[in-house]
């Protein structure tokens, strides 16, 4: 069995673990999960991970307003959020980001509301967990502009944007997608992405990887993705997840 699971970014408020939330974290730790981050995103969302993270030592949190979720955003939010981020356990700013995907919120309105976030984290010197989808031009353009540390999760740029993101200092976190049948980018990022600057994630419930994609998932699938890692870097495994674990402790400050 493979240890040292480190999941850099995972949602496990999403109503698909109402049925077996405790059973399920209680037992990831046994089925080699040693941390996870857990993302809110909204304050509802953040205070709960924050709760979480407080009930389980392996779990840490991070708080922010995810670009999907700005319609909840009220006057003072950002005054709670950098409360939430005094806590002893918040490890990060996110997730935050830009989504031109669904484009929920206007592009001026997410643009907005994600400096605010980077600022805050920078000011409090927090790294950020970075949503970027489709929108990879203002997402460097912010991104130099105010130097923060961080992660560019479910990382879907291409190679080139890698280089630019790493030039930053900042980490590509990746996961179930490079198992994907249809995986160019994303493998070619795969193999590209220097050890130092590699994390793994979940993005639980959702982006589970090959062989149960479709499914429900959840921290104890990330060997999937290590294996796929594994193969096109050259080596085992197991060495993947000591990496990634070491690199994610690193970048959130554990230890
Ligand atoms: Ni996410």
């Amino acid at each position: 069995m493979m240890n040292n699971i480190f999941d850099s970014h995972a949602h496990y408020d999403d109503e698909q673990f109402d049925s077996d939330r405790s059973e399920l974290l209680a037992s990831l730790e046994s089925k080699g999960v040693s941390g996870v981050v857990f993302c809110g995103v909204n304050i509802e969302t953040s205070k709960f991970s924050v709760g979480t993270a407080h009930k389980y030592d392996y779990i840490y949190s991070a708080v922010g307003f995810h670009p999907l979720n700005l319609s909840d955003y009220k006057e003072g939010d950002l005054r709670v959020l950098k409360e939430l981020c005094k806590d002893e356990k918040v490890v990060a700013v996110g997730e935050i980001g830009l989504d031109y995907h669904y484009e929920k919120e206007s592009r001026p309105q997410q643009l907005e509301l994600v400096e605010k976030q980077i600022i805050l984290a920078n000011e409090l010197s927090l790294p950020i967990i970075f949503h970027d989808r489709e929108s990879h031009e203002d997402t460097l353009n912010l991104l130099k502009k105010h130097r923060p540390k961080g992660v560019v999760h479910c990382f879907s740029g291409s190679v080139e944007m890698a280089k630019e993101i790493i030039k930053l200092g900042m980490y590509i976190g990746l996961g179930g997608a490079v198992t994907f049948k249809n995986a160019v980018k994303p493998v070619e990022v795969a193999k590209y992405v220097p050890d130092s600057r590699l994390l793994i994630e979940t993005d639980c419930p959702y982006m589970t990887p090959v062989p149960f994609r479709g499914k429900r998932n959840d921290s104890s699938l990330i060997p999937y993705t290590a294996q796929k890692l594994a193969e096109v870097r050259g080596v085992s495994p197991q060495e993947i997840l000591d990496l990634t674990a070491k690199n994610a402790k690193t970048l959130f400050n554990i230890e």
